[in-house]
């Protein structure tokens, strides 16, 4: 069993304490065997936001494998254009799109910010074709998992301008190299899809804004955690939602998905 904490769309800068301090408190009990950060670590990529979201993660208790969002490049032109990446590097690290593994896990993450963008996110054919090749390498232990910022698939009619620019060639590729799951964020909305007519059973998982105050009416801070069983070929998604009455994150929803594995032939 290999244990995933996804967080996402963090805002350091608009951070509310209470819920800070909660979703540490679940981090050091559950002991997740990799934290995950789909991007919008900081609200405006400033320098003492970033300074806060690392001592932050430092905190958590497990290695963390983070990737950039929009908000994380700062808003002033000349920073935008000529080193748009120099403040999320100093405290994150100097890989956009760094790739974890272990015996259970492949998780590969991929830089889906564009500087010259605003808010728009996108992935282009040479990074479909590098995560292909993570994928391909994957063994069938491995939950492999796709880490993106804006959405591969939305799930309300109101967020296809948000969605991912490339997903549906990044979909079709990334099922037929074996994905099993694809992670993110942006929209600050939490939820499950699955993807229609790809080459095999794939996921888009959405996390939530984990501890800003920027949260969508009605849909309050969450995080999910992946719970891999490598032997049932099953991966269940909690949906953990902030509940200020216990200033915790309480489990609010399960989600079990069979992942696909190749039957192994053993006539000799
Ligand atoms: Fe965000
Ligand atoms: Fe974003």
């Amino acid at each position: 069993m290999t244990l995933l904490l996804h967080i996402s769309d963090t805002h350091f800068g608009t951070e509310q304490a209470p819920v800070v301090e909660a979703l540490v408190d679940l981090a050091r009990a559950q002991a997740p065997d990799l934290v995950v950060l789909s991007g919008d670590n900081t609200q405006r990529g400033r320098k003492d936001q970033f300074r806060a979201a690392r001592a932050w993660v430092d905190r958590l208790g497990a290695p963390v494998l983070a990737i950039p969002g929009n908000h994380d490049i700062p808003l002033s032109l000349w920073q935008r254009l000529v080193q748009p990446y120099a403040r999320y590097s100093a405290a994150f690290g100097a890989d956009l799109q760094p790739v974890f593994a272990s015996t259970e896990l492949l998780v590969v993450g991929v830089n889906t910010t564009r500087p010259y963008r605003h808010t728009d996110g996108a992935v282009s054919a040479a990074q479909i074709d590098r995560v292909g090749q993570w994928l391909m390498g994957a063994t069938p232990a491995q939950l492999r998992v796709v880490v993106v910022h804006q959405p591969m698939e939305v799930v309300r009619a109101r967020d296809v301008r948000d969605r991912l620019h490339g997903h549906a060639a990044a979909q079709r590729a990334w099922a037929s190299s074996g994905a099993d799951l694809v992670l993110g964020g942006h929209i600050h909305l939490p939820y499950v899809a699955p993807l229609a007519g790809l080459a095999r059973a794939m996921w888009v998982v959405q996390a939530g804004t984990a501890v800003s105050s920027r949260v969508r009416s009605g849909v309050p801070n969450s995080v999910n955690l992946l719970r891999w069983s490598p032997l049932e070929a099953r991966c269940a998604v909690e949906q953990w939602d902030y509940a200020a009455a216990s200033a915790a994150f309480l489990c609010a929803k399960t989600c079990s998905l069979h992942v696909e594995r190749e039957v192994k032939d053993h006539a000799e």
